[in-house]
């Protein structure tokens, strides 16, 4: 491929350029570090929030297997991002692995993908959070104002300030520094998983056994007029739109793998581990082997409480143990959902602003954006400008469809990575890999038809949404980015090349 859309960026000068002492993050990252921040983000909205909701509307008992499937997905794609991660250890993820291997055009495409997915994302998990904080409060006789505190509840105007405070807080801590955050990160990851533990074995003593009974509901036809939430895979052959029965599990499944986010994220940290080459793989696969056997057996235990049609979708967890008469169980799940929350969306905001830093240090954005901060080492630049972003974007937009936003962009870059593992090791069959995905290229093939099947049971508004956004970022990359690159201009072939924006070195 010789068009200047296709070049490609070597992978020995994406691990200069992580070199060059101003453009540096900090190493001082290990495997557990990784783990931990991996379950950090990776337990979150999914379970706490999503659980009920779809085994209310989608799978009821089966939501269990819901999550075996989006599971299996994820460990199809994180074999794949393993041996990218382990063999490109700079930020970025997916966005640099590709601009290793496809070129720049679909590095451009990706990055801009991740952005909307951890920004989205970290928009979703703020307005979660602000949820449990508020339903906390309220147990405790405090009720915050209608348009202070949902959108919903609001007559005509309304700005979640709880969420809001939560993105800005987040990022001054960020700006502080990764090691801050890690540390801060093990704490709350803790609590996040006792919370999860008690659920799984308090819970498992109230299980009535008729709950399970059907354990996949029979399928059920969509009301009329809905039909653009309908999965694109029905609207594409036809299928009279239905929810519960083995689709329902699949829309289930496209809809859950929303808890599954973040392992991806712990590989935009590879520029920040110490021994990436061997630690990046055991933290991916780690972290969500982790969190599959807790999702499955939250999922069963809960709906094993509580019949799937009377859990409730704000804090199912919580209420399932409310309704079999356990109140102080309620609480504890509640505030430690809260605050586990926190750390998911600290992280996803942490993945969005190494993807901007990424791109913008190979100038398809302003490279304003990726001086680090003398003193901190941190991105500082980005982080501001997409915190407050993020904070405006969680005060305002409701939650709902924007978790199937952050989910089909999710599987875009996923598809994306496994093609690029088979490109890259015909390319490149010279790189050191710590990490080899095995069976290739069939398991790289499978892992695209994998995320591709669950794109489709998405439904077809957020096809729509998605063809926007990517839009968007085709128009932005033919105006700025081509021409900034510093591919395009020349720039970065040898280590040490004199570094800013076009014009003259950016402020510092
Ligand atoms: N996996 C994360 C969550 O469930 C994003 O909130």
């Amino acid at each position: 491929m010789t068009s200047p859309l296709f070049r490609t960026k070597k992978v020995e000068q994406s691990i200069r350029d992580t070199e060059e002492p101003e453009h540096a993050l900090k190493k001082s990252l290990s495997a557990l570090d990784l783990t931990v921040f991996g379950v950090g983000v990776i337990i979150g909205t999914g379970i706490f929030v999503l659980t009920g909701t779809v085994a209310k509307d989608n799978a009821g008992p089966a939501t269990a297997l819901a999550f075996v499937v989006a599971g299996v997905v994820c460990a199809l794609a994180a074999l794949c991002y393993a041996e990218f991660a382990s063999t490109v250890p700079v930020a970025g993820s997916a966005y640099t692995f590709s601009y290793a291997s496809l070129g720049e055009l679909p590095a451009w495409i990706i990055g801009w993908d991740l952005v909307l997915e951890f920004a989205l994302g970290t928009a979703v998990v703020a307005v979660g959070w602000s949820g449990y904080i508020q339903s906390l409060l309220s147990n405790a006789g405090w009720e915050m104002p209608a348009a202070l505190g949902s959108r919903e509840g609001a007559d005509v105007f309304g700005f979640d300030v709880l969420a809001a405070a939560l993105v800005l807080a987040l990022t001054g801590i960020l700006v502080l520094g990764m090691k801050l955050s890690a540390r801060v990160t093990s704490v709350v990851v803790a609590i996040k998983v006792i919370v999860v533990l008690v659920v799984i074995v308090a819970g498992a003593f109230f299980i009535t056994a008729d709950n399970y009974d059907p354990f996949i509901p029979e399928s059920k036809p969509v009301p009329a007029g809905e039909s653009l939430n309908a999965p694109l895979i029905q609207l594409m052959f036809g299928w009279a739109p239905a929810n519960f029965g083995v689709m329902g599990v699949f829309t289930a499944a496209s809809v859950v793998f929303f808890a599954f986010i973040g392992f991806d994220i712990v590989a935009t940290a590879a520029e920040e581990t110490r021994n990436p080459q061997r630690d990046m793989p055991r933290g991916i696969l780690g972290s969500l082997f982790i969190c599959t056997v807790l999702y499955v057996l939250v999922s069963l235990v809960v709906t094993g409480m509580q019949h799937y049609s009377e859990l409730s979708v704000d804090a199912p967890l919580a209420d399932a143990f409310k309704a079999t008469g356990h109140p102080w169980f309620a609480g504890f799940i509640s505030f430690g959902a809260a605050v586990g929350l926190t750390t998911v969306c600290m992280i996803l905001l942490l993945g969005q602003t190494r993807v901007f830093f990424a791109m913008s240090r190979d100038g398809l954005l302003p490279r304003f954006f990726s001086r680090v901060h003398p003193r901190f080492r941190t991105p500082h630049r980005p982080t501001i400008l997409l915190g407050v972003l993020i904070a405006v974007l969680a005060g305002f937009t409701p939650l709902n469809e924007l978790a199937a936003l952050v989910n089909i962009g999710t599987l875009f870059a996923f598809v994306i990575v496994a093609i690029s593992v088979v490109i890259l090791r015909r390319s490149r069959p010279d790189l050191p890999r710590s990490f080899r995905t095995p069976w290739v290229p069939v398991l790289p093939i499978v892992s695209v038809a994998a995320s591709l099947w669950l794109m489709l049971n998405l439904p077809a508004e957020t096809w729509v949404r998605f063809g926007v956004w990517m839009a968007i970022g085709i128009v932005v990359y033919f105006l700025y980015s081509r021409t900034h690159s510093r591919l395009a201009r020349g720039e970065g072939a040898e280590p040490g090349t004199p570094l800013g924006p076009p014009g003259g070195p950016g402020p510092r």
